[in-house]
């Protein structure tokens, strides 16, 4: 593996890499790397010759009064990890040699943000997509691989590689989870002892708007109360949202119909915890 710290020298390398004719898988994460980060490279392996990981917190989609200086990070671990696991370059830039020129364009999304996350993280996915679009160009990738835990994300990229003509597919995989259906996130280390013991309790309300919905159930406003209830039951924990919506338009809809996300957010201490099942109805 080698580690490359400036986009220059990445860019370079790509496109060298490209030049021989060599296919590129792409993981763009923000460290502090977990078995869900590691299931998106294996899935990059086995369909690209190149795989380039980067890590970076990404001072831009972070808002006021989130955890931009508190997100967890440690590279020697991060760097290791990705070592063991078969990643071909480690690209792991500074914010000063991601950002290094005052900006004259600001990207700006216009759909698929009025829910979910969009709705409290304002100018988030503005700076996913701004991120994502350098990291695009940086990497050269045939293929992007994002995890569906954050569907919303996935979602806004499809659009994002739609819209500018990104030439490489942006490549979907399933939510890896602890055997207690507790989906795997960089912050679950916010949890406190108790918190953790409550949280898998997140994946089982999703799981039973999918028996409701399996069972025929199509009052949309009774599916995403028995969610609320049953975190309310199980979870001290506050209700950012719960809803179900068509997917991956993230579109409101009056019956459940074809594919669609059940998605909710909840608020610990510390910890924000997201979660979403899709289900082909
Ligand atoms: P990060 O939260 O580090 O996640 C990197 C990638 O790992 C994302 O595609 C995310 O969906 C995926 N991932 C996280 N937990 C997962 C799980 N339990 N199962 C499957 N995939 C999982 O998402 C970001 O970073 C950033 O917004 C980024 C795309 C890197 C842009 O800054």
């Amino acid at each position: 593996m080698i580690t490359i710290t400036t986009k220059q020298e990445m860019q370079q390398l790509a496109k060298q890499h490209k030049e021989k004719g060599r296919s590129i898988g792409f993981v763009p994460t923000m460290g502090y790397l977990h078995e869900g980060h590691l299931t998106l490279l294996k899935e990059a392996k086995k369909n690209n010759d190149i795989t380039i990981m980067s890590i970076f917190v990404n001072p831009l989609q972070f808002g006021p009064g989130e955890d931009f200086d508190a997100y967890p990070r440690n590279p020697e671990r991060d760097t290791k990890l990705a070592e063991e696991a078969g990643v071909d370059i480690l690209f792991m830039p500074s914010p000063e040699n991601m950002y290094n020129s005052e900006k004259s364009i600001r990207m700006t999304v216009l759909n698929r943000t009025d829910v979910l996350c969009g709705v409290n993280r304002p100018g988030h996915f503005d700076g996913v997509v701004t991120v994502l679009s350098k990291l695009f160009h940086i990497t050269l990738p045939d293929r992007a691989y994002f995890g569906l835990k954050d569907a919303q994300q996935f979602a806004v990229v499809s659009g994002l590689v739609e819209d500018f003509d990104f030439p490489l597919e942006i490549v979907p995989v399933e939510t890896v989870r602890e055997s207690t259906g507790l989906a795997v996130s960089s912050r679950n280390v916010y949890l406190t002892p108790e918190e953790r013991k409550q949280a898998p309790a997140l994946y089982k309300s999703l799981q039973k708007a999918e028996e409701l919905l399996k069972d025929g159930v199509q009052d949309i406003a009774a599916i995403t109360g028995k969610v609320k209830d049953y975190i309310r039951t199980h979870m001290q924990a506050d209700i950012d949202y719960v809803e179900l919506l068509s997917f991956p338009e993230l579109e409101q809809i009056s019956v459940p119909n074809g594919k669609v996300i059940v998605a909710a957010a909840v608020k610990f201490s510390k910890a924000r915890l997201i979660d979403n099942i899709i289900i082909d109805v």
